[in-house]
């Protein structure tokens, strides 16, 4: 398999789908175990001194792009933030060209975010080297780690995940990390998960046996013990799907008093970056119940246990 080579080695993460159940616990405990060595991510450690880590990001990224710098930079690594814009990529050099590049280079991890799905499974076909590669978002296909953040936010901060009920709500159909959030919430066991959409912005249900679907948000966050809630990914829209974002928010948008209608001990979840009263109202995103900075703390971590499992010690010794 391209991600976990013939000894069983995670070689890439491209999805959560091919990982089994164990895999995605133990990167969650090594997120909570480089938590604690790192003192909060206060101490530098070296587990990644001397490598050399490219972010390759073809989409604009504030969150992703930040944490797996700074994780690869907390575990000693070098990072290089690879400029598109001014690189020869506008001078028309293609992909493969760029990553055979950089590999002559001796880099040995490329973090790739790209607008087509499959371009990180297809850098990592095409490789030379024995470098890692990491998706950080492609297409509407998958977001791996951001799915594993969240995950860890769920089991930090949500209480047992066989007894959750949790619900996803917005833009699901061009959502990666509604894709990747459902297979790591299953990892965890969550009891029952609900994808919530309008029509127009549904997934096909034959994508996700596994959950229930609704185009009903009052129904869908009935009972709920942790809502997720996405952007309106317009730029992977055809045209404008959605009518007017007022309406959007009046029938898809967490509202204080549409919240109350989930358990009372509800928390709330974004990937960010959040549209403040389209999908959410500000006292809510701001909220003691809001969990959307934990998130991006979270997501460091997870990060750096990634980078540690494809990069550190064990990885170079195989
Ligand atoms: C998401 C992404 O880019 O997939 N953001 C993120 O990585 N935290 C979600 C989004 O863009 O809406």
């Amino acid at each position: 398999m391209l991600e976990i080579d013939a000894s069983g080695r995670l070689r890439h993460l491209i999805g959560l789908e091919h990982l089994p159940r164990e895999r995605i616990l133990a990167l969650l405990d090594r997120a909570d175990a480089l938590r604690a060595a790192s003192r909060d991510g206060t101490r530098p450690l070296d587990t990644l001194r001397g490598r050399t880590v490219v972010n390759l990001f073809f989409e604009p990224s504030t969150r992703t792009r930040t944490s797996f710098d700074l994780a690869a930079q907390r575990l000693g690594a070098h990072v290089v933030n690879f400029d598109i814009a001014s690189s020869s990529t506008v001078k028309g050099e293609s992909l493969l060209d760029t990553v055979h590049t950089l590999e002559a280079m001796r880099c040995d991890a490329f973090v790739v975010r790209h607008k087509e799905s499959g371009t990180p499974e297809y850098i990592a076909r095409h490789l030379r080297s024995n470098a890692a590669v990491l998706n950080a978002g492609d297409g509407n296909r998958a977001h791996p780690t951001q799915g594993l953040l969240d995950a860890l936010t769920l089991r930090r901060h949500a209480g047992d995940p066989a007894s959750l009920c949790v619900t996803i709500c917005g833009d699901i159909r061009h959502s990666r990390v509604a894709r990747s959030d459902v297979h790591a919430f299953a990892a965890l066991g969550v009891r029952e998960i609900r994808l919530c959409a309008p029509p127009e912005l549904a997934p096909a249900p034959s994508e996700f046996p596994q959950c229930r679907l609704f185009d009903d948000f009052d129904a869908a966050i009935a009972g709920a013990d942790v809502v997720v809630m996405l952007r309106l990914q317009k730029e992977r829209m055809q045209a404008a799907a959605i009518p007017s974002e007022a309406e959007y928010f009046a029938r898809y948008g967490l509202s204080a008093e549409r919240l109350r209608r989930a358990q009372p001990q509800c928390v709330v979840m974004h990937p960010g970056p959040i549209n403040r009263g389209v999908e959410i109202a500000s006292d809510v995103a701001d909220g003691e119940r809001s969990l959307i900075l934990e998130q991006v703390a979270n997501g460091v971590f997870v990060r750096m246990a990634v980078l540690a499992e494809l990069l550190g010690v064990d990885a170079r010794s195989a």
